[in-house]
């Protein structure tokens, strides 16, 4: 089936920020169009089609196969003239790890790759101890009620990824207001005094290379144990690595660690809130808290898409898809597949299959932050299990407006602590 804007713009769900304000309702229609249509062909203006991959099995396929599909720098969809407009106004084309192929994209995730490691990010356990800590504490100071988004994921998820990283502190107000431009600016909210999103984004890049350019300066002059001096003194084929490509490096790594895992962490808590039984049985049992972390990845899925373009006539499920054409991988649509997950419409942080989820991607571009993601999950989940004896929703839930990454942005709870 193609889908046309005069038929009511099915794929609307996919590209349009308004819609995802409003999962329970995106996740009914995304459930019957994975019935009706799982390869499904989007003809929209403004947008060359594509085809929308909703089922776990083709999402998780096309992810594993990196030499047939290519990400580009288009590897996040957006309209078309938006692109070129981009471009013009003098933003560099993308070259971030998420828009590299092939040996190339091999080479530079190598530059980083020893930091996100499993034993490496143990090592840094500690430190997230004490960072959760302090946003316990936090909590207790706001004396029973918070916006848990804005007031505890957002500053807590932050706070650990520019410490690895070597931002400081007083800047992280600064990283914040640049992701939510680039990630998040089709929402009011994150305008600013922006004309329209795609002028947003390229004033926050900007603004990103201007800090990061110092940034670079400094680490080279004096090296510290952080991230950001392994990417300002990093080596692809034996030279230093190209200015264009370090930027995009900072900048993924500045906005991919911490929006994502804010937006799991604020969307679990939202269930969490609606069912706190669920939260408190989590009390000084680590497997369960293990599952409940992928349970919440699976449930939240705050990525909302990535694309992958075809090198040669491919065809998915007797869907016929030429050279060049382009899919859309969505995660939050394989995370509640039937044919993957039992019930996957209920949130169950007991269920058996949660560690199927795909919300981290697969293949060759597996997000390379994931375990500090559920790292960083775990430990509050540890915490807040064991810390609080009541805890329920004090409002609606208000959810961040964008197709690309996006959550609850706003959680007012009402809760009791030890
Ligand atoms: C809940 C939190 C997170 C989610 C849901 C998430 C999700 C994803 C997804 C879906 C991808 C693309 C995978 C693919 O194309 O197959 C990705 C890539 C990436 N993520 Fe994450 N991410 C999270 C946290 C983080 C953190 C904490 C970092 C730390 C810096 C990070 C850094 C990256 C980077 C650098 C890439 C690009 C990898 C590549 O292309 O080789 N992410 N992430």
């Amino acid at each position: 089936m193609t889908v046309h804007e005069a038929e009511g713009d099915v794929g609307a769900l996919f590209h349009r920020a308004g819609t995802w304000a409003d999962m329970t309702t995106w996740h009914e229609r995304v459930a019957q169009i994975r019935r009706t249509d799982p390869i499904l062909r989007v003809d929209t203006p403004g947008y060359a089609p594509f085809w929308v991959l909703t089922r776990h099995a083709d999402v998780l396929a096309v992810s594993r196969d990196n030499v047939r599909w290519l990400n580009t720098p288009r590897s996040v969809l957006g309209p078309d003239e938006d692109w070129q407009r981009i471009l013009d106004g003098g933003m560099p084309v993308p070259a971030s790890l998420v828009h590299l192929d092939g040996a190339k994209h091999r080479a530079h995730r190598a530059v980083t790759n020893d930091w996100f490691k499993p034993a490496a990010v143990r090592h840094r356990q500690p430190r997230i101890d004490e960072l959760a800590d302090l946003f316990v504490e936090r909590m207790r100071q706001l004396g029973g009620s918070c916006d848990f988004a804005q007031d505890i994921a957002q500053p807590y998820t932050l706070r650990v990824i520019m410490d690895i990283y070597g931002v400081p502190e007083e800047d992280e107000p600064l990283m914040m207001d640049l992701t939510q431009g680039i990630f998040g600016a089709a929402d009011p909210e994150y305008l600013g005094d922006a004309g329209d999103p795609g002028e947003r984004m390229t004033a926050s890049v900007m603004q990103f290379i201007q800090y990061f350019n110092d940034l670079t300066d400094d680490r080279r002059a004096c090296p510290a144990d952080d991230l950001a001096t392994v990417i300002a003194n990093g080596e692809v084929d034996g030279g230093p690595m190209g200015d264009i490509e370090r930027l995009w490096y900072y900048i993924i790594v500045a906005t991919a660690g911490h929006d994502t895992t804010s937006f799991a962490l604020a969307g679990g808590m939202e269930q969490l809130a609606r069912t706190p039984d669920q939260l408190f049985a989590l009390a000084g049992d680590d497997e369960a808290v293990v599952n409940a972390a992928e349970e919440i990845l699976r449930w939240t899925s705050p990525v909302r898409h990535f694309m992958r373009h075809a090198t040669e006539p491919m065809a998915i499920a007797g869907v016929d898809i030429p050279e060049g054409g382009r899919v859309l991988l969505s995660y939050p649509a394989a995370n509640r597949d039937e044919a993957a997950f039992a019930d996957p419409m209920t949130f169950d942080v007991r269920r058996s299959d949660a560690d199927r989820q795909v919300g981290f991607g697969g293949g060759a571009h597996f997000c390379l932050g994931a375990q500090f993601a559920r790292r960083e999950l775990r430990t509050m989940l540890h915490r807040l299990s064991r810390e609080l004896t009541h805890v329920e929703l004090a409002g609606e839930p208000e959810w961040a407006l964008s197709h690309f990454v996006s959550g609850v942005k706003h959680l007012p709870i009402a809760y009791r602590m030890r």
